[in-house]
């Protein structure tokens, strides 16, 4: 799991996904502290009209955002994981020695992705009663107009 959200180095993320860590996320922060405070206050910057503007995106991964390399992994080990679930892998200490590992090794983090992505192939495509194969990837295909 921690090779395949590697794949968070490139693309990107609307404000709405990470905007609980970056407005009110607490009595005590007005942003989740995980986060590098300059990134932070770049994002709630960037974010500000995120509601009136729902298109609003951050890059993944803010260094290299078009480029498939192991710059994701750095940035989680500097606070600049974007999402909660990207910023996760590192504080938990089970997942956090894979990313030490990619962000220190980009062959070992390439090789873990092509052989993640054939394990998730073996699972095979699930259609008709079995699945769907969405056409946007946030709403199942029977939801949409
Ligand atoms: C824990 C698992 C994962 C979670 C919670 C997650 C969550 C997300 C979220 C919330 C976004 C932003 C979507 C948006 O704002 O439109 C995103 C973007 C993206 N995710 Fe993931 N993701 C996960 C795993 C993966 C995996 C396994 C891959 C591919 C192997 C992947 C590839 C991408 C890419 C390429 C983007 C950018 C899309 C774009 O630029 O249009 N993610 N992810």
């Amino acid at each position: 799991m921690v090779a395949l959200v590697g794949a968070h180095t490139i693309g990107f993320s609307h404000c709405k996904e990470f905007s609980n860590r970056i407005f009110n996320f607490s009595k005590t922060s007005e942003f989740d502290p995980a986060y590098n405070p300059v990134f932070a206050q770049r994002l709630r910057k960037l974010c500000a009209n995120y509601t009136k503007s729902p298109a609003m995106s951050a890059f993944n991964d803010v260094y290299t955002p078009a480029k498939f390399d192991n710059m994701y992994y750095k940035n989680l080990q500097n606070g600049l994981g974007l999402l909660s679930s990207d910023q996760a892998m590192v504080t938990d200490n089970r997942t956090k020695p894979f990313v030490d590992r990619f962000a220190a090794n980009e062959t070992a983090f390439f090789d873990m992705f092509a052989r993640s992505m054939e394990k998730l192939s073996v699972y095979k495509v699930k259609e008709n009663n079995d699945g769907d194969v969405r056409r946007r990837c946030d709403q199942f295909n029977t939801l949409q107009v």
